[in-house]
């Protein structure tokens, strides 16, 4: 690619449910030119012919491949083709942008990792909610220290959802809240274990619990189903000195950092251990102002400058490797009925 191109030529693979946000976002983009979008099922690709007469349909994901002036080529197709698709697309020397899960095993990942680095190729994985406004906001929040020491992650995302054929629910619902704590927290998990349950002949679990440990007695939990008469999308989040609730699903306020936590008194007498050690502290809660741009258009605007100007993805191949390794784990999991020690190759 040339040094001073400033412009970005990608090919789109995938025009179902997610790839025309995906579209929509790059054509947005002002330095990027959206050569071609991809896909097997035509009227898909008429829909997407109708709205971007000037962007080239095809069928045909060689075509992209074989055009030198295409840069990088963005895969939004079902889990189980993300890795051919993207080896091959690093194999004809494209930047790859890729949907999360980023492949169904941590072993395919490392091969994409390998592939981009020795070919110096942009990969980065779509990790959307690493770049929402409120994600950010709290990142800063942790990263100021302000909560004190992390004590716990929480996370529910349930809702009546669409039950998937190839996957089950964590594979489904957890990376996006897998990938938002390997964010906000920073830190290495060190066992995973999971329950979940299947209520249909598919034998594929519908709801599930997962429960990460980390040192220190940090703890992380994720309630993910497709069962659920409501939706929430929850994250609680607790320091020693704070403690944040982000709740996706309110329209206002949706980020509340809560100045509550408790001191635990060391008994000094035998009555002293009989009495209450614990002092609670109740202060204020404050709402913080967010970035209310679309997380899509940030990470979108990320990737051409990674693409452009060399930057290291904040998703990167790596977030990605982490991120399915403890689905992995989580599935070994589900199977042995037992906690799993997490690789540590790969992780943070
Ligand atoms: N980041 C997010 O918030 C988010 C949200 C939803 C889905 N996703 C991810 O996006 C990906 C796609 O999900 P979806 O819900 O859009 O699926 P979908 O089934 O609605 O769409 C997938 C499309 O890919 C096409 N396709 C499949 N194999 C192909 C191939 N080899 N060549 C060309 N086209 C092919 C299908 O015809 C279909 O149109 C998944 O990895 C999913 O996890 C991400």
């Amino acid at each position: 690619m040339d040094t001073n191109q400033q412009i970005v030529r990608i090919g789109v693979v995938g025009c179902g449910y997610w790839g025309p946000n995906l579209i929509r976002n790059f054509y947005e983009n002002n330095q990027v030119e959206v050569r071609y979008v991809c896909d097997l099922d035509l009227d898909k690709l008429v829909r997407m012919h109708k709205r971007y007469p000037s962007v080239k349909p095809t069928t045909d994901y060689e075509k992209m491949l074989k055009d030198p002036e295409v840069d990088a080529i963005v895969i939004a197709t079902p889990v189980h083709t993300h890795y051919p698709l993207a080896r091959k697309a690093l194999e004809a020397n494209k930047h790859v942008l890729v949907e999360k899960p980023m492949c169904m095993t941590s072993q395919q990942c490392r091969e994409l990792i390998a592939m981009a680095e020795e070919r110096n190729l942009v990969l980065m994985v779509d990790h959307t909610f690493v770049y929402h406004g409120a994600v950010r906001r709290i990142k800063q929040e942790i990263n100021s220290g302000k909560l004190g020491e992390l004590l716990y992650f929480d996370s529910v995302r349930i809702n009546l959802g669409l039950f998937q054929s190839d996957i089950n629910v964590i594979w489904d619902l957890a990376p996006h809240d897998l990938s938002v704590m390997d964010y906000l927290l920073d830190r290495t998990p060190l066992t995973v274990h999971a329950t979940g349950v299947s209520h249909t002949a598919s034998g594929i679990e519908d709801i599930a619990y997962i429960t990460l440990t980390f040192d220190n007695n940090l703890i992380a939990h994720f309630h993910v189903s497709w069962l659920s008469p409501v939706k929430i999308r929850q994250v609680l989040i607790g320091g020693t000195n704070q403690m944040i609730v982000y709740d996706d699903m309110t329209p206002m306020e949706k980020v509340r950092v809560y100045d509550k936590g408790i001191t635990v008194n060391n008994p000094e007498t035998e009555e002293q251990r009989y009495q209450n050690l614990i002092q609670y502290r109740v202060g204020d809660m404050f709402a913080p102002n967010l970035d209310l741009s679309e997380a899509l258009k940030i990470e979108v605007a990320h990737f051409v400058d990674c693409v452009l100007n060399g930057t290291k993805p904040l998703t990167d191949g790596y977030a990605g490797l982490r991120v399915v390794q403890i689905l992995e784990s989580a599935n070994a999991s589900l199977a042995t009925k037992q906690p799993q020690e997490l690789p540590k190759v790969g992780v943070k």
